[in-house]
């Protein structure tokens, strides 16, 4: 009798210490879920998968709920999917480290396109200090861009928000990924702000931000610098905005590229499509290849690609306010298909400098305009034909700015508490 008494005491203390909540504690009206209250160990050795499972679980299904990773520790955490729709707004805060299984042989050989992936979420936060890391040096190693012997295979992309809405994410490092850091993929409103991402100047297709088939993006205030690009958006995406970004070291800003099927595994060979809508502002490049590039030719298999049959349609982008340094003598390339023109391209304010050469702008196939001070000139924008609408000094060039009031006004999102 005694035992069973102690037994049940037992199993009712922490639900009683939690505040009558199963495995979670409240804090003003948020329901917290810690992953160490399903078990993390937090050491950066022991698997916390399973932890972190059960936390997402239990977190996802609870009403105004905090997905908690404390700060001060190192959760090893396996590719998971972690899914919604959830029961109300989350807010998934990570202070502390979370680092992925460094050796890809332990990956899952059904599953290598993404490590930590968020799916079909609407209203949620992502925020805190800590660190996403992905641990990618054996990938890297193993890339046949590294050697030419090993075969080329996709590697994971670190962190995926995919098919949600109304996501937000703020001051969160994401470091190291085995190949894509961050991408936003099938989705629209997401507000990213404070973002720092890193990986080394030499780690192969390891793209900062990579966006695609999204809508209404706002990316600010954010510091990129891995070995690839610093920003790429590719197919049915539009309505992106990015302001005060900082790149550097890697490649550029980067729209449309294709053929990147076998390295990044994201693009479809010759696939089609379209970006639109796109305005970069204040972008700061340091040392950076192309730092301005649309390139509807881009190839980085390491067999030689087939000119391509059908091109992502790319239309309605602004560059404003870039500055900075290029490392490649095209600082400025806009490399489009003949079947396929660029249309509406703008350049304003631009002064990218070289390393210590001088640097120029390429054409092919595109037409739009340069207003203001813009180095190196690109007359050949303009040149290349008339037909298409030119703008003046100070006047908007197109309508993403009511599109995107709602993500880029300062306020919060309606649901969304600040901690
Ligand atoms: C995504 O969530 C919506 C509800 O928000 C649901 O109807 C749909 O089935 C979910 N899709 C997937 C693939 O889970
Ligand atoms: C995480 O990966 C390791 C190595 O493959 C495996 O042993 C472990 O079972 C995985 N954990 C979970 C919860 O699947
Ligand atoms: C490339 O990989 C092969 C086979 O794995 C290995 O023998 C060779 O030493 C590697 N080369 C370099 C430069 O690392
Ligand atoms: C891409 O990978 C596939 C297998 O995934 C392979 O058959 C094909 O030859 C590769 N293409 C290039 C251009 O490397
Ligand atoms: C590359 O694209 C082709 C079709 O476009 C697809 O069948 C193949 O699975 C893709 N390969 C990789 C590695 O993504
Ligand atoms: C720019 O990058 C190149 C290649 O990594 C490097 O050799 C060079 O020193 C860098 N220049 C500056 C000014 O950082
Ligand atoms: C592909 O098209 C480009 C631009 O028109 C041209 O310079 C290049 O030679 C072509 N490549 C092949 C393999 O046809
Ligand atoms: C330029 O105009 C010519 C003739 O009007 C047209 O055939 C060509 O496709 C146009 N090129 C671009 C880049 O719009």
């Amino acid at each position: 009798m005694t035992v069973v008494f102690a037994f049940l005491c037992l199993l009712l203390l922490p639900v009683i210490a939690e505040d009558s909540t199963r495995g979670g504690t409240r804090r003003r009206n948020d329901f917290v879920v810690n992953v160490d209250a399903f078990g993390a160990v937090g050491d950066g050795v022991a698997d916390d998968t399973q932890a972190f499972l059960g936390a997402w679980q239990q977190a996802c299904s609870s009403p105004k709920s905090v997905f908690l990773v404390p700060e001060g520790q190192r959760y090893r955490v396996n590719a998971t999917k972690f899914v919604g729709p959830c029961t109300d707004t989350i807010v998934i805060q990570i202070d502390g480290t979370v680092v992925a299984p460094d050796d890809p042989q332990s990956w899952d050989p059904r599953d290598q396109r993404a490590w930590l992936a968020f799916h079909n979420l609407s209203m949620a936060a992502f925020q805190g200090n800590g660190v996403i890391d992905g641990s990618g040096s054996k990938w890297w190693a193993a890339s046949c861009k590294k050697n030419k012997t090993n075969p080329c295979r996709a590697a994971p992309t670190a962190f995926t928000i995919e098919s949600s809405s109304s996501i937000r994410v703020k001051g969160l490092t994401i470091q190291n990924g085995q190949q894509i850091n961050f991408a936003v993929s099938r989705s629209d409103s997401v507000r990213v702000t404070g973002l720092k991402v890193t990986s080394p100047e030499d780690s192969p297709n390891t793209d900062g931000i990579h966006i695609s088939e999204s809508t209404k993006v706002l990316l600010q205030n954010c510091k990129i610098g891995t070995g690839d690009d610093c920003i790429s958006i590719v197919s049915a995406s539009s309505s992106i905005r990015m302001k005060n970004i900082y790149c550097g070291p890697g490649h550029g800003i980067s729209i449309g590229s294709i053929g990147k099927n076998n390295s990044t595994g994201r693009v479809e060979k010759g696939g089609s499509g379209f970006v639109r809508s796109v305005r970069y502002q204040r972008v700061t490049m340091e040392n950076v290849s192309n730092p301005i590039i649309i390139d509807q030719f881009y190839c980085d298999s390491p067999t030689a690609c087939q000119n391509q049959t059908s091109a992502v349609e790319i239309s309605r982008i602004m560059f404003q306010d870039i500055t900075g340094t290029s490392r490649t003598k095209e600082a400025i390339k806009f490399a489009c298909s003949d079947t396929v023109p660029c249309t509406d391209i703008y350049l304003k304010d631009i002064n990218l400098q070289g390393e210590d050469a001088k640097v120029e702008t390429f054409c092919n196939s595109v037409s739009g305009s340069q207003l203001g001070f813009v180095q190196p000139s690109a007359e050949c924008l303009s040149a290349s034909n008339s037909s298409t609408t030119t703008i003046r000094e100070g006047e908007e060039v197109w309508a993403t700015e009511n599109h995107l009031s709602t993500i880029i006004s300062d306020e919060e999102p309606p649901g969304f508490t600040n901690s």
